[in-house]
C-alpha cells in the first residue's frame, strides 16, 4: 500500500479519492481548509486521517500528493511536495501565471521526482488509439486539427459562479479551465507549440468574471496548425475533434473514433468507445487508471501522463491567448 495525500478535497479532489480507493493499492489521508469538505470526505469515503493545512502533514510519511486544490496555490504546493521530495500529480492548469514556474520546475527535476500533471484525457482509451492511429501513419502526416468543446456549463457545473470558475486569477474561464484539456491534446499529438493567436469574451453566462467563449488559433513547431472553439453555454454538447493528414482524416466525436481518407462522405472504421458504459461512470474509471498510472510510475514503470514540460508550453499557450486578444496580435512563444 502506498500512503497518498490528497491535498483538496473538492469536486476534482473527490473523483481522485475515489479513484485512488478503487485501485485497492493506495491508504488515503487529505488536506482540506474547509472543515464542512473535510467532514464530507471523512464520512465518504472513511478516511481517518485529514489535516486543514498541508504544513501540519508529514509529507516525508507520504508516497505521493495528489494537489487538487484551485490553480492559484498549485505552485505553492507543488514547491512544499518538492522541498521534501515528495512525488505528485499536480491537477491541471499548471499555474495562472508563469511566476515561479521555472523556479519550481528546475527544483523538481534537481530532486528526481516523479511529477505529473491530472490531464485526464490521456488515459481514455479512444485518446490513446486515437494517437496510436495518427502515430502509425493512417492519415499520413498530421497538418491541421479543428477541436470544438461547446456545451451548456452551468448545466453540468451549477455551482460555478462559487467556485474558482468564476474567477480568471484562480484559473476560471473557458480558456485555463477548459481550453487547457484540448491544448494538452494537441501538444501530445502535436508538438511543441510556437505561435498563438485568439478571440475570446464572457458572451452569455453571469456572475462570473471570465470569458465563457474562445477560438483561439495555435501554430506548431513542424509548421502544423489547429484551431480550438470553445463556448460554455450553448444547449447541445458538442466534442468534435478533427485531425486531418496528408492522406485522411480521424474525427473523434464524443468517445466515437471514425476515419475517411475519401469524399464519399462516409466514415470508416467507425468505433464508440463508452458503447454499453454509463458515461458518468466511464468519466470516473478514468481517474482510476490515471491513479493506477501514477502509482505504476512511484514504482518505476513508464508513465505516458502530461509532464510538468508539456504543462508549461500548456500554460504559455493560454497566457499568449489572452494576451494575442488584449494586445490585437499573433504572440510568439
Ligand atoms: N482534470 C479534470 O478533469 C478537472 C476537472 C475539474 C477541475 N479540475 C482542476 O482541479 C482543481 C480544483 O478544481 P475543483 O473543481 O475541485 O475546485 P473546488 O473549488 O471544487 O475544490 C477545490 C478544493 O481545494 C480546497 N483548497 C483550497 N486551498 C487549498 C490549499 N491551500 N490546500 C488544500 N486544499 C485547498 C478548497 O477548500 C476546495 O475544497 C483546479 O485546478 C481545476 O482546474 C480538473
Amino acid at each position: 500500500m502506498k500512503r497518498v495525500l490528497i491535498v483538496g478535497s473538492g469536486g476534482i479532489g473527490r473523483r481522485h479519492l475515489k479513484g485512488y480507493s478503487l485501485t485497492g493499492r493506495a491508504q488515503l489521508a487529505i488536506v482540506e481548509p474547509d472543515a464542512g469538505r473535510r467532514d464530507e470526505a471523512k464520512a465518504l469515503f472513511g478516511i481517518t486521517e485529514t489535516y486543514s493545512d498541508i504544513g501540519e502533514a508529514d509529507l516525508k510519511s507520504f508516497d505521493l500528493a495528489v494537489i487538487c486544490a484551485p490553480a492559484n496555490f498549485h505552485v505553492a504546493l507543488m514547491r512544499r511536495c518538492a522541498e521534501v521530495g515528495l512525488n505528485f500529480l499536480v491537477e491541471k492548469p499548471l499555474s495562472v501565471t508563469m511566476d515561479e514556474v521555472d523556479e519550481t520546475l528546475a527544483l523538481v527535476h534537481s530532486k528526481n521526482l516523479v511529477a505529473r500533471v491530472g490531464y485526464v484525457r490521456r488515459v481514455a482509451d479512444e485518446v490513446v488509439t486515437l494517437r496510436q492511429q495518427i502515430l502509425d501513419g493512417k492519415i499520413g502526416t498530421l497538418r491541421l486539427a479543428y477541436l470544438n468543446s461547446s456545451q451548456e456549463f452551468p448545466k453540468y457545473r451549477p455551482d460555478f459562479q462559487r467556485t474558482y470558475y468564476a474567477r480568471p486569477e484562480m484559473g476560471g474561464g473557458a480558456i485555463l479551465d477548459a481550453a487547457s484539456h484540448l491544448f494538452d491534446m494537441l501538444i501530445w499529438l502535436m508538438g511543441k507549440p510556437t505561435e498563438v493567436s485568439c478571440l475570446y469574451d464572457r458572451l452569455v453566462l453571469e456572475g462570473t468574471n471570465t470569458e465563457d467563449t474562445c477560438l483561439v488559433s495555435i501554430r506548431f513547431q513542424s509548421g502544423a496548425m489547429a484551431n480550438v472553439t470553445i463556448n460554455q453555454f450553448q444547449k447541445p454538447n458538442i466534442a468534435r475533434f478533427e485531425f486531418i493528414g496528408t492522406k485522411g482524416n480521424l474525427m473523434l466525436e464524443h468517445s466515437t473514433l471514425k476515419f475517411t481518407d475519401d469524399d464519399s462522405g462516409k466514415w470508416q472504421d467507425e468505433r464508440d468507445f463508452m458503447q454499453g458504459l454509463v458515461p458518468t461512470e466511464a468519466h470516473q474509471a478514468r481517474f482510476r487508471m490515471q491513479a493506477d498510472a501514477m502509482l505504476d510510475a512511484i514504482e518505476g514503470k513508464p508513465c505516458w501522463l502530461a509532464t510538468l514540460d508539456d504543462a508549461r508550453d500548456n500554460l504559455r499557450v493560454a497566457l499568449a491567448a489572452k494576451q494575442s486578444w488584449l494586445e490585437k496580435r499573433i504572440v510568439s512563444l
